[in-house]
């Protein structure tokens, strides 16, 4: 059996990747050409916050922080950096911004700020116990903007307030928390096991990679790690949080030992090598409001299989997010696969995968016997 990476467990361990289903995106035609800004951003003076140091599984926490600018500033907008262990979904006075659930791949969102009072406030939760930082941790970095074009930094550190557990209305702008906790710091940036967060920024070449990303198979991978020879239909759903519309996206793929993949029911391109993953661009002309991924993967013969695919999605600024927001979407424990027949029409956005069982991962990349891949790019986009 192939040993786990301890952050791949926990990625692994999150049921349900689909955070934000339910939450349509508004208006997704009236879209404009994303601005491409690079974020002055970094978390490193951030600290991973919690509850306590000992996290109780599949607890759920309220964090705030409040800001009221200094006398004769008025805000404007807030940027904001955050990645969480294993959940969170942000709000801003109230409203959902968006959710994220991969402590090692960050989230960034931007919005518009009232004039002075402001609440940024975080809905945590970790589906596993731990101590020491090893479990619950949120991490974020607020850049605020005020209306002369001056800016102040809000980091995750022991001024938030916390509360497990709190009660209905606690994401609001008017709830009162004077009497909640204070965060526990559970670690500074870098720190064990989270090391560092990469976070989704429109880059010209893309920055996505396979680090930390699970190879995975059907929930059938025996002991001996010899898998049978066939075919397998794999698939995951990815929803947008709200205001935010892809534009494009890069993906890069390998198979042991061969696959098709498609993107909303449009093949991207196919590859029978494991050592050589291709990297392809997506050109999301049609603005989808949802990303179905499928992939067709074959083990040729009896032998190790699997199937390892990492993917930066560029979204263009719509309603209140304002910047060019972006999201890691991978191969992990909310991919779902067939036993054995497929299915026709399984690479549809509309099929039917709900029966379908989690697939299983079978450690980060760069574990044997694949260990590291070399990427050839498929230089024509793809428009889907
Ligand atoms: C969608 O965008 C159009 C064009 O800007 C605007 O007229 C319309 O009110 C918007 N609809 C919604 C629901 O926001
Ligand atoms: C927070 O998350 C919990 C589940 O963990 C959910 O029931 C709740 O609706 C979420 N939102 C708020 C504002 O509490
Ligand atoms: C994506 O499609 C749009 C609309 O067809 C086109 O203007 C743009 O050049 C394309 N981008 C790339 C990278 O191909
Ligand atoms: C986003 O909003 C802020 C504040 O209104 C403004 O300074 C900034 O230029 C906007 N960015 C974009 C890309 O529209």
């Amino acid at each position: 059996m192939v040993q786990f990476h301890l952050h791949s467990v926990i990625a692994l361990l999150v049921a349900g990747a689909s955070l934000t289903s339910g939450l349509a995106v508004q208006n997704a035609t009236n879209v404009s050409p994303a601005p491409d800004v690079t974020s002055p951003l970094t978390l490193s003076a951030s600290r991973w916050i919690w509850n306590s140091a000992t996290t109780t599984a599949n607890a759920q926490i309220g964090l705030r922080k409040d800001f009221t600018p200094p006398l004769g500033k008025a805000l404007i907008a807030a940027e904001i950096i955050i990645a969480g262990n294993n959940r969170f979904q942000l709000y801003v006075n109230g409203d959902y911004l968006g959710a994220g659930d991969r402590p090692r791949f960050g989230h960034r969102f931007c919005v518009d700020l009232l004039p002075s009072f402001n609440v940024f406030a975080v809905n945590a939760s970790t589906t596993v116990s731990g101590s020491g930082g090893v479990s619950g941790g949120l991490i974020a970095t607020i850049l605020l903007t005020y209306t002369d074009g001056t800016t102040d930094t809000l980091v995750t550190d022991s001024s938030w307030r916390v509360k497990q557990a709190p009660p209905a209305g606690w994401e609001t702008l008017g709830f009162d928390d004077t009497t909640w906790a204070v965060a526990t710091v559970v670690g500074s940036y870098g720190v064990s096991p989270w090391q560092t967060v990469v976070v989704a920024l429109p880059a010209d070449p893309p920055v996505v990679s396979f680090a930390n990303v699970a190879w995975v198979w059907t929930d059938v991978v025996p002991a001996s790690g010899t898998v049978p020879a066939g075919s397998r239909a794999f698939r995951s759903t990815f929803v947008p949080d709200p205001n935010q519309v892809p534009a494009s996206a890069t993906i890069i793929i390998s198979a042991d030992n061969a696959y098709t993949l498609y993107v909303n029911g449009v093949t991207i391109g196919s590859g029978s090598s494991w050592p050589t993953a291709q990297r392809y661009t997506v050109n999301f002309t049609s603005r989808p409001t949802e990303l179905v991924l499928a992939v067709l993967a074959t083990n040729t013969v009896a032998s190790a299989a699997g199937v390892i695919l990492s993917m930066e999605v560029n979204m263009v600024p719509s309603g209140r997010n304002n910047c060019t927001a972006g999201v890691f979407l991978m191969t992990d424990g909310s991919w779902k696969s067939t036993k054995d027949l497929i299915p026709a029409g399984f690479e549809q956005p509309g099929f039917d995968d709900s029966t379908w069982p989690a697939v299983v991962g079978e450690g980060a990349y760069g574990v044997a016997p694949w260990d590291t891949l070399t990427i050839a790019t498929v230089a024509t986009p793809v428009a889907v």
